[in-house]
């Protein structure tokens, strides 16, 4: 799958390790900032990931900030984009069978890698469920 996957400074050290995983497990990843620890707003890396994302160039993406919220708010003003705050591994499943979500986001102060991992293999091995699902996600769009 292509990914795109964005952090501010508060997520940097754990986008490096997620970007590896990602990587070794067969993933094309783009890395579209932050490239360090000095201090950045969040808003630049969020929306970029996410217009990758809402323009076809990426299938899905992955952001990280403190608390996971600010990227969250960001991606979620790109039409088309239904970024979902994975603060454990079954949000990340229902993330996907309920919202069909297409960015995840996570708080890099309050997660580990193990949990982010473990909540990616979730999110890509569900299925979104469509149904009754399918209704209530089409009427996000404005
Ligand atoms: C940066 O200190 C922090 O505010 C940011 O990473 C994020 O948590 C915002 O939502």
């Amino acid at each position: 799958m292509k990914l795109a996957i964005g952090s501010d400074h508060a997520g940097y050290e754990l986008k490096k390790t997620v970007y590896s995983w990602l990587e070794s497990n067969g993933h094309e990843v783009e890395d579209m900032g932050t490239y360090s620890n000095d201090s950045v707003d969040y808003p630049d890396y969020a929306r970029k990931v996410a217009e990758s994302v809402a323009s076809g160039q990426s299938d899905q993406g992955v952001l990280l900030c403190g608390t996971g919220v600010g990227v969250s708010i960001v991606a979620n003003k790109v039409r088309g984009i239904r970024a979902a705050l994975a603060f454990n591994p079954e949000i990340a499943s229902l993330a996907r069978q309920h919202n069909n979500a297409n960015v995840l986001c996570f708080p890099a102060r309050y997660s580990d890698p193990g949990a982010i991992e473990k909540s990616l293999e979730n999110w890509f091995a569900a299925e979104f469920e469509g149904g009754r699902h399918e209704r209530r996600v089409a009427k996000i769009e404005p």
